[in-house]
This record gives structure tokens, sequence and C-alpha cells, in this order.
């Protein structure tokens, strides 16, 4: 979707969002996989309200990007303009055992920066790819923790009321990869309270997980994390390669060698194999367990 009318643009100069061209999402996210649209960066939370105002008094379809890293999206023009927060500097402000972050922010990088001020507790989360927002929305979660455990509050713009609110950490409920944020929700901030552990007992942490996932998972290849959440009780990428279905391909589309609920794009998939390799997976595994599989990444059908 190209936005060509002058006077938007003015606009969204005028509010400091910065409008991003043709931008390709295959670029933007870690399956590389994705079609084109234009980009609007948003260096201010405060201009969110007002952008998100003008695009719907202009009838611009919009979507809200965070780093990319759980993510499809569809091939060719996209339907939708995509906006994305800018990260400012300093993304982290440690007080005490509070680290106020950005949503923009690098999660792996806020869990280390933390780790150095002798915060722990998101060892788990080192080597998962993303921003913070990102890992807000989905509750995501590793090696035992999960990172609402230490969410205290979270600041977002809220489309139902149109505004930047603030909401406390029991406000919000935590659950496996889901969280009670409306899907219109923007996560813009978040305030974390993280125990006091010296550094190199942390680091210590970091290694062992960092190990655990560089054997069990295709971390240098093109992926979105697990495609599928886990059943109840049962492991999605455990009941895939009972299945046998290791290396099963769709174009460059592929089951991961090394970890069956990781799909890489080998090559040049498009969002049309992964799509198919996705619903044949879900097919074999129903019929073979009779377990309806939810997928887990997000996919932005157009
Ligand atoms: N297994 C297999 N074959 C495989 C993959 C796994 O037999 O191809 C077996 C393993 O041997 C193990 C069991 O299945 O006995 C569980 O595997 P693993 O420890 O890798 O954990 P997982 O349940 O597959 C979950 C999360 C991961 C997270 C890891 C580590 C989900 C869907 N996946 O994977 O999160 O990194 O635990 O805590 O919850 C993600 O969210 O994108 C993600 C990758």
């Amino acid at each position: 979707m190209r936005i060509e009318d002058p006077n938007v643009v003015a606009a969204l100069s005028e509010l400091g969002v910065e409008l991003r061209c043709s931008a390709s999402l295959a670029k933007l996210t870690s399956l590389a996989i994705g079609g084109t649209t234009d980009l609007l960066s948003i260096r201010k939370h405060e201009s969110i309200p007002g952008l998100l105002s003008l695009l719907d008094s202009r009838g611009v379809p919009h979507r809200f990007l965070g780093g990319g890293s759980n993510l499809l999206v569809d091939d060719g023009e996209l339907p939708w303009v995509i906006m994305q927060l800018a990260s400012p500097d300093p993304d982290v402000v440690l007080e005490g055992n509070f680290a106020q972050v950005d949503a923009a922010a690098d999660l792996g990088r806020t869990v280390t920066y933390c780790a150095k001020h002798d915060l722990g507790g998101m060892e788990g989360l080192i080597g998962v790819p993303g921003t913070v927002g990102g890992a807000l929305r989905m509750n995501a979660g590793a090696y035992g923790m999960q990172i609402g455990s230490y969410v205290r509050e979270v600041t977002l713009y809220r489309a139902a009321t149109r505004q930047i609110e603030i909401l406390r950490g029991e406000q919000i409920s935590f659950e496996y990869r889901h969280t009670s944020f409306a899907p219109d929700d923007m996560m813009l901030a978040v305030k974390l309270e993280l125990p006091s552990k010296p550094y190199k007992e942390i680091l210590q942490g970091i290694r062992i997980c960092n190990e655990k996932r560089r054997s069990s998972q295709p971390l240098g290849q093109k992926s979105a994390g697990c495609i599928f959440k886990n059943p109840p009780g049962a492991s999605a990428g455990r009941m895939i390669d009972d299945l046998g279905l290791k290396g099963l391909s769709v174009g460059d589309a592929r089951v991961s060698e090394r970890h069956a609920n990781f799909f890489v794009n080998a090559g040049k998939a498009s969002a049309k194999d992964m799509l198919a390799l996705i619903a044949d997976v879900r097919e074999r595994v129903r019929s073979a367990f009779s377990v309806e599989l939810e997928h887990e990444v997000v996919i932005w059908n157009a």
C-alpha cells in the first residue's frame, strides 16, 4: 500500500513520523519472507494517537510491526502500511531493581544489559530474537521462565480508547504464549522488576541456556522460532519428528532437520510455500494424533 496523498505525507512529517516508501517485509522479518508496503517509523510515542487518527480518518489500513521474529507475512504488495517504533537512546533505564524498557529495545541486549548491572531472572530469554515489545505481547518464555513474571507496569497505546495508558502488572494476564492485551494494543514500554544476582552467576545461567539452544535449535537459519504452540502436556516438535517429517519441504520452506517445530526458509521461500508446509504438517499431525496444532507464529495474510 502506498501513501501518495500529499496532505497525508505533510501531516506525517508534522507528526515527526518518517515515511519509508516500499519497504520490503522480507528484510524486516527473521523468516525473510514478505512483500512490500510503505513503512512509518515512529520516533516519539506521543505522536501515536495523532498518527492513528490520521490513518483512520484517511481510511489507511495499518499494522504494527515489532522485531519481525515471530511473524509470517504474505507475499506481494501488502494491503496495509506498517508502523514500527524507532528505538530511543537509551532504551533501558535502571533504578534499583526496576528496568524501564522501551518496547523497541532488542530483547537479548536488554537481558545482557540488566545482567551487567546484577539484575537477573531473564536468562532463559537470551537467545530469543525480537524486541521487548514483541516478547511482552506474546509472553515469550523459555527454559522455565516467562517475561510476564517480571512485568510491573506496561505503557501502551489502546486503540479502544485512542489513548496512551499505563497498566499495572496485576491488570494483565500472562499465559503460555498469550496475554490479555487486545490485538490492536500497541506495546510502548514496560517496567520490569528483576531479582538481584551477581553478574557472574547470571552469565553462567545464560551460557547454559545458550548451549541448550545451540544444540537443539537451528539458530543460524532463517526461521520464526517455533511454528506451533505445544499442546497441553505434549511437544509439537516431538510429534512432528515422530512422524518423520524433518526435511519435508514445499519449495524452499522446510521443516528443520534440527528441531521439527522450526520451519526454515532455506533459500527463496514464499509465504505461499511456508503456509502450504504449515497446513500440510498440521493435517498430518491431526490425522496421526487427533491433535489440532495452534499457530505460535503470527500470520499476516493479505
Ligand atoms: N524433540 C524431538 N524432536 C524435535 C524437537 C524436540 O524429539 O525435533 C523433543 C526433545 O528432545 C524434548 C521435547 O521434544 O524431549 C521438547 O523439546 P524442546 O526442549 O526443544 O522444547 P520445545 O517444547 O520443542 C519449547 C518452546 C521453545 C523454547 C524451548 C526451550 C514452544 C512451542 N516452544 O520448545 O520456544 O525455546 O521450549 O524452553 O513453546 C518459541 O517460542 O518460538 C520457541 C522456540
